[in-house]
């Protein structure tokens, strides 16, 4: 039995996407690629992966059921603050960890990592509270976005330096239903307005 429904099943939303980046199949098998890497690399730990909310929901939760050792699962909340604000260096939580994470083992698991600014914050934070170890995991990262380096060591897919939507990621907060991401169209992609 299909697993996804196909694109044009989507109606309005899928009539506003130019053209598909990666499909839900394609992303499914990456996924799991990535769940048995991180399996056999926390082998004996029990890692408490930390996602921000919301757009790495779905990641979230296809990841971890492609990981096949005991695990642990907590999220953060940033407010989404303007790109200049962000540049700075601001990043205001929203909501903070259930637990303290001192001598945890923490994946942190993002959905896209851009100019790498949020994460950035974030990390620094997080290593303030005395993590016994510290890694990124990230569906996407944009390359030619960085403005800071950060060792990212997992890794989904390279994207282009465009806007992309899909698979929880948002566009004025629609589009995280599609199960594939994809690229808008100009007429409907209106950056600042
Ligand atoms: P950064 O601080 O520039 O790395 O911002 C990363 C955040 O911006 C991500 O967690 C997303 O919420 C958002 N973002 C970056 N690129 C995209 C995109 O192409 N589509 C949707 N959201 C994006
Ligand atoms: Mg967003």
């Amino acid at each position: 039995m299909a697993r996804y429904y196909s694109p044009e099943t989507y109606g309005v939303l899928a009539e506003s996407i130019s053209q598909i980046l990666f499909t839900a199949e394609e992303i499914e098998a990456r996924v799991l690629e990535m769940g048995q890497e991180i399996s056999r690399d926390y082998n004996g730990t029990k890692p408490l992966l930390i996602g921000v909310l919301k757009g790495v929901f779905p990641f979230m939760a296809d990841l971890i059921r492609a990981i096949t050792v005991p695990i642990e699962v907590d999220f953060m909340a940033v407010a989404s603050y303007s790109s200049s604000t962000r540049e700075q260096g601001f990043v205001r939580l929203q909501k903070d960890l259930d637990e303290p994470i001192d001598g945890r083992h923490v994946l942190f698991v993002e959905d896209v990592i851009d100019t790498g600014l949020t994460l950035n914050y974030l990390l620094r934070n997080l290593n303030a509270r005395g993590p016994a170890s510290l890694k990124v995991c990230t569906l996407f990262e944009k390359p030619q976005r960085r403005l800071i380096n950060i060792p990212v060591r997992y890794k989904g897919f390279d994207l282009p330096d465009k806007f992309v939507v899909g698979y929880g990621l948002d566009y004025r907060e629609l589009y995280r239903n599609l199960p594939f991401v994809g690229m808008l169209k100009p007429e409907v992609f209106r950056p600042g307005t």
